[in-house]
């Protein structure tokens, strides 16, 4: 873990950084190779599991994930997100966070800021475990979409809780949907690594739902860029599949015993 961190925080300023999530081995073992972190998200509620937000997914739907995840990633730095409620108390936070991690296996995890907890993230770190923030958009703690940090006040907060979770022991921090000009201003204040999501290139590195890059989760927000239209790809698969098997062309003498 300390090897990965230390080259992952040794890229600030110099190498962008690649991140993706994964919810599964499959995907982890074709990103891995590419990437300097992977994340197993709390998005999975809405991708995966086609909840309307991330607030319900459990402790346990998060480890069985990442247990799949871990199969696949053998270069990548591994975090997992904490669900919304699992690390309320600085006692209920270390209980969960080093569940995960010895069910899991994965290196890191990951908070989100509701602008209070950073004691929490203080007292995990403090325990050994390394922990990445994340502002802006916090799907956890804020209800409507909204991109922030276009005004001074809302510029000022960011670059105050940013500078909060560096202080309280965090190698790493997200930063979703927040205006180009104060993504740009905390990756220059902060000495940790920044991962942006819909946060312009002015972040150290960035993060994108990989079910939304290969066109596989019909989300496309203007801060995704669609890379493979692996669902048209899946279905020109599938409707061969159909015809051949309508037509007795599946199985072959080959596929036979
Ligand atoms: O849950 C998730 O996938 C995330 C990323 C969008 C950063 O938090």
């Amino acid at each position: 873990m300390l090897k990965k961190k230390k080259k992952i925080l040794s890229k600030k300023k110099k190498i962008p950084l690649v991140c993706l999530t994964a919810y599964s081995k499959n995907i982890a073992q074709i990103i891995d190779k590419n990437c300097d972190m992977i994340l197993v998200g709390d998005s999975l509620a809405n991708v995966l599991y086609g909840m309307k937000n991330t607030h319900k997914i459990t402790l346990e739907t998060m480890i069985k994930h990442t247990q799949s995840v871990r199969l696949g990633v053998k270069k990548s730095l591994l975090i997992v997100d904490m669900p919304k409620n699992t690390y309320i108390t600085k006692k209920n936070a270390l209980k969960n966070a080093k569940k995960i991690i010895s069910m899991t296996g994965c290196e890191a995890v990951k908070l989100e800021s509701n602008s209070k907890n950073y004691n929490i993230i203080h007292h995990l770190v403090k325990s050994g475990i390394p922990v990445m923030g994340h502002i802006g958009y916090t799907p956890q703690f804020k209800g409507k979409f909204r991109v922030c940090g276009h005004n001074q006040k809302e510029k000022n907060k960011l670059i105050k809780e940013a500078k909060n979770i560096e202080k309280a022991g965090a190698f790493s921090i997200v930063l979703e949907c927040i205006a180009s000009k104060t993504s740009k201003e905390i990756t220059e204040q902060l000495k940790i690594v920044t991962v942006g999501i819909g946060s312009s290139v002015n972040c150290d590195g960035q993060i994108l739902v990989t079910d939304d890059l290969l066109g596989l989760s019909g989300f496309y927000p203007k801060f995704v860029k669609k890379y493979v239209k692996l669902d048209k790809i899946i279905e020109k698969g599938v409707q061969k599949y159909k015809s051949d098997v309508l037509n007795k062309k599946f199985p072959e003498k080959k596929n036979e015993y």
